[in-house]
């Protein structure tokens, strides 16, 4: 299996409540399960950044069906590339809301706090890699 990770931005199209995201990350989970999918998905404001990894053809598929889903608009790939080990391997989908108060803490990422918008990822792959990482031991929900 070709293993790889894919990283994304959107707006979604409405704010997003807590129960919407639980239950879009209920359906999520499932089927990223049955895929052997892992990855993060994180929330602020109405931007989504997330990373899906696995199979080549699987995650570009899911990407695929993502990028239609009504809910978000804007979807611009960060990038997608092969990987040794999965980054995220203990979640079929994790999530964290990014709050102001946890960004105060990451040192360069002013203009994500101030302004969240796919554009300012699309020529800072680095950034996108680094501020999923952050979260990956912290689960919100
Ligand atoms: C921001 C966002 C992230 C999503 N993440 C996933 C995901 O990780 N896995 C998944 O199966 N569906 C995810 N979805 C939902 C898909 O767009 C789609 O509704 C779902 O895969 C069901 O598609 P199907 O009915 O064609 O099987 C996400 C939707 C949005 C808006």
């Amino acid at each position: 299996m070709s293993l790889h990770c894919l990283v994304y931005v959107s707006l979604a199209n409405q704010e997003m409540s807590d129960d919407h995201l639980k239950s879009m990350l209920q359906k999520a989970r499932a089927k990223n399960e049955t895929l052997d999918i892992t990855g993060m998905l994180l929330y602020r404001d109405g931007f989504f950044m997330q990373a899906l990894e696995g199979a080549l053809k699987d995650i570009e598929a899911l990407f695929d069906t993502i990028s239609k889903d009504a809910r978000h608009r804007d979807v611009l790939l960060v990038y997608k590339k092969p990987i040794k080990e999965r980054g995220f391997e203990k979640w079929t989908m994790g999530f964290n809301k990014v709050d102001s108060k946890t960004l105060e803490c990451l040192d360069g990422f002013c203009d994500f706090m101030a302004r969240p918008t796919p554009e300012f990822f699309k020529y800072r792959a680095s950034e996108a890699e680094a501020l999923l990482d952050e979260f990956k031991h912290q689960i919100f929900f």
